[in-house]
């Protein structure tokens, strides 16, 4: 019997035109700034990508994007939205500080009640729902204090992950939820990517995970949104398409290589607001 998936739940994204994209900085090993990025390319792809999630019943919203920020277009960055409570993103680099607030000030003008960080953290780049945990990446971006913060705002248990390459800087580039679903959680991960002491404890809390191969990882693969059905993953990522198929899950393949110049792709490009 062929297995299933839990079934898609409907969902409310945020995202952010990429109409000022380029690569003008490099913070991280994807971004070269001697090379050509198309922004009208970058423009196409974005509404592919939000046109799938629209054709699958999902509500999306917008953000202005704002000229001189770049990378705002990865608007999984701009904040963590848990139960209606958001927790603002507080960057790393000063290249992407402005972000923070700004995606805060969407929030705080529709009425959800925000929290502003006091620790270093990038948003659900680094801050994944699965089931009732908050999985939380750390080594690059996010700190752990920006964990505690979490856990204390939220009231979830928060799990702390290492990531140790830096071609995998955010928890999200490393990771894929698969299924939030409590009663049927799912990941997909690339063992690599995390410390010997993270990966014991992902193995311990998702024994039937999905392990992704270095050809998923490197073609950011694992930047992949899931409804519980259907899966946004990137065309290159072609075990990690297989092994979704097996257990029931539907891939759908979406072109960002031109996010990729910046380090992102699908997942990194949306932000999920989960109501309370
Ligand atoms: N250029 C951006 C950075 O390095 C890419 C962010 C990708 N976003 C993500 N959620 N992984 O900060």
């Amino acid at each position: 019997m062929t297995p299933t998936a839990p079934g898609a739940t409907p969902r409310h994204y945020l995202m952010c035109e990429p109409l000022h994209y380029t690569v003008s900085y490099e913070i991280n090993p994807w971004m070269d700034q001697t090379r050509f990025t198309d922004t009208d390319l970058a423009v196409s792809q974005w509404r592919r990508l939000r046109d799938v999630y629209l054709d699958l019943g999902h509500t999306v919203e917008t953000i202005e994007p704002i000229p001189g920020l770049p990378d705002m277009v990865y608007a999984a960055n701009g904040a963590t939205v848990v139960d209606g409570i958001v927790y603002s993103a507080k960057f790393r680099y000063p290249e992407r500080g402005p972000e923070g607030p700004a995606y805060q000030k969407w929030f705080a003008d529709r009425g959800f009640v925000t929290h502003t960080a006091s620790s270093v953290n990038e948003g659900e780049g680094d801050m994944l729902v699965a089931g009732n945990l908050l999985l939380a990446g750390t080594g690059f971006r996010t700190t752990r204090d920006a964990h505690a913060e979490a856990q204390a705002l939220f009231n979830r248990p928060v799990v702390t992950l290492e990531l140790v390459d830096a071609r995998y800087y955010h928890l999200d580039t490393a990771l894929a939820i698969i299924s939030s679903d409590p009663a049927s959680t799912q990941v997909a991960y690339y063992p690599p990517a995390f410390s010997p002491a993270s990966r014991a404890v992902l193995g311990q809390l998702f024994p039937d995970a999905i392990v992704a191969t270095d050809e998923d990882a490197a073609a950011l693969g694992l930047n992949a949104v899931s409804d519980g059905e259907h899966v946004v993953v990137a065309p290159g990522a072609r075990d990690l398409a297989a092994a979704l198929r097996e257990r029931g899950y539907e891939p759908i393949p979406v072109d960002t290589t031109e996010l990729l110049k910046g380090g992102g792709g699908a997942k990194c490009c949306t932000l999920e607001i989960r109501s309370a």
